[in-house]
């Protein structure tokens, strides 16, 4: 990069500033003040990169495309690459395990079980620790290394603990992660355990865990990497940069993503909208959140709407009614208060998309035709070919119509879920209207167990010729 350039891209970094988003306050705060919400109203904060300063940077996009193949650590990283939208300036103690640069695929069996002529699934769950976690964790651990935090923490369904354990051993860092006990698949914690985590295991759900975090807020020396921190957030923004890229920069139609904690849909939204402002693309895509039906209290504030306010800029209510319990066997996304809610709201709002539930049934045999497609993903991830199935047959989104599906784990994060369910045991505790539980079964519509073969050449043949 030349010089003049350079100093440009140095200064749009530098001059980066946390907002408030809510539009009475809009206060702002110093790109070092470790804060996590507003300190005059409490609202949510996010990083305002001064984007007219990049307008007269020339060739973005190319830049960020030769870095893909350069030798240096920090261009390969498929976040970095982008550095000149990122809050941190070229003397940052990057901390990378090469995240990003994740596949898109093309995906027949879904396409044709979603009745889409087409369909595209971009695999976060190829990311170092199999998750999308780890997009914000560089940028978080790295802001945490800045600040001179002694220990990182978070709470989590599994995935978030486990990348920021990852990351936190690369920076040597201590970490501690509050995890709701039984509550999430052993693959991810065993993975927390690998990395060196002090796992503290809570009697409660998520959304307990959630609240503690918020009380270790104010000890100066613990950094909290939940994606209520907006340093997380821009790191999980570029996931959009680079499927624009992938997409040869023709804007999708639609982007699909499951929704938890709402920051991986908050951050989607960012990165297109930077993306518009910086005129790299001329339109926003639709972007649509789908919930576990038992954990969507997004989705049933979404569904109260009425029609005249979802495309608007809608004034945001100051909370949503929370999920008092919630349930699915998607425990990646089991949570009934999202702390992020109202940037995901903004997103979907802005861009015309939808926030609808899906059932338990439902992510199951879309979890198991992405599989057929040779892809795999974790249940939570599912909900996004299970919901554009339920979008199409909504008129909704049109079959001719590009769309996007991202994958957030990978199949290997919750094997007994796979396991349970090509076996025809997998089944779910629902709740009754009474308030009692009860076990229902569910079904495996494409089911694969394995089978039992006598060890000669003739009974493999059978079996194959059975199942052909
Ligand atoms: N998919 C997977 C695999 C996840 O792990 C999560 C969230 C989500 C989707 C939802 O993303 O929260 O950004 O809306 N997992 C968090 C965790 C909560 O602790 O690992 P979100």
């Amino acid at each position: 990069m030349s010089d003049a350039i350079a100093k440009t891209a140095q200064k749009a970094v530098t001059s980066a500033v946390q907002r408030c988003i809510v539009p009475a306050c809009a206060a702002t705060f110093g790109i070092r003040e470790q804060i996590y919400v507003c300190s005059r109203c409490g609202g949510p904060l996010e990083i305002e990169i001064p984007l007219e300063l990049l307008q007269s940077v020339p060739d973005l996009r190319a830049r960020w495309h030769a870095r893909a193949s350069s030798d240096d650590a920090r261009e390969r990283s498929g976040v970095w690459r982008f550095r000149e939208l990122l809050p941190f300036d070229g003397d940052a103690p990057v901390v990378t395990l090469f995240e990003g640069n994740t596949p898109l695929y093309d995906a027949p069996r879904c396409a044709q079980y979603a009745g889409l002529t087409a369909l595209r699934l971009k695999h976060q769950g190829c990311n170092p620790t199999a998750s999308f976690k780890d997009t914000g964790m560089t940028t978080a651990v790295t802001q945490a290394k800045l600040l001179g935090a002694r220990t990182v923490v978070c709470a989590s369904t599994g995935n978030t603990a486990a990348s920021l354990a990852a990351y936190a051993a690369r920076a040597e860092l201590q970490c501690a992660i509050l995890l709701p006990q039984g509550q999430i698949s052993p693959a991810k914690l065993a993975q927390s355990m690998d990395y060196g985590a002090v796992v503290c295991e809570i009697a409660g759900n998520f959304d307990d865990c959630m609240r503690l975090i918020s009380e270790l807020g104010d000890v100066p020396f613990i950094y909290i990497a939940n994606s209520i921190n907006p340093f997380r957030i821009e790191g999980q923004k570029t996931v959009a940069f680079e499927l624009l890229e992938q997409c040869g920069w023709r804007v999708p139609d639609h982007v699909v993503v499951p929704g938890g904690n709402m920051g991986n849909s908050s951050a989607l939204g960012k990165g297109f909208d930077e993306m518009l402002r910086l005129g790299l693309i001329d339109r926003l895509p639709k972007i649509s959140v789908i919930q576990a039906e038992g954990s969507a209290p997004l989705a049933h504030f979404f569904a109260g709407l009425k029609p005249s306010q979802c495309g608007a800029d809608l004034a945001l209510p100051d909370e949503i009614a929370p999920v008092a319990n919630p349930r699915t066997l998607a425990s990646a996304i089991k949570i009934g208060a999202p702390v992020s809610w109202k940037k995901a709201l903004r997103a979907v709002l802005r861009t015309g998309g939808n926030i609808i539930t899906v059932s338990e049934q439902e992510i199951a045999d879309a979890k198991a035709i992405i599989g057929r497609d040779g892809i795999g993903c974790e249940p939570a991830s599912a909900t996004t070919v299970a919901g554009i199935r339920k979008l199409v047959a909504a008129e909704k989104i049109h079959a001719g119509e590009s769309v996007i599906a991202v994958l957030t784990g990978h199949v290997l994060k919750d094997p007994d879920y796979v396991s349970h369910y090509h076996r025809g045991s997998l089944s779910f505790e629902s709740v009754t209207e009474q308030g009692t539980t009860k076990s229902v079964p569910i079904g495996g519509a494409f089911r694969n167990a394995p089978e039992k073969v006598a060890a000669t050449k003739q009974a493999i043949l059978k079996s194959l010729e059975s199942r052909r």
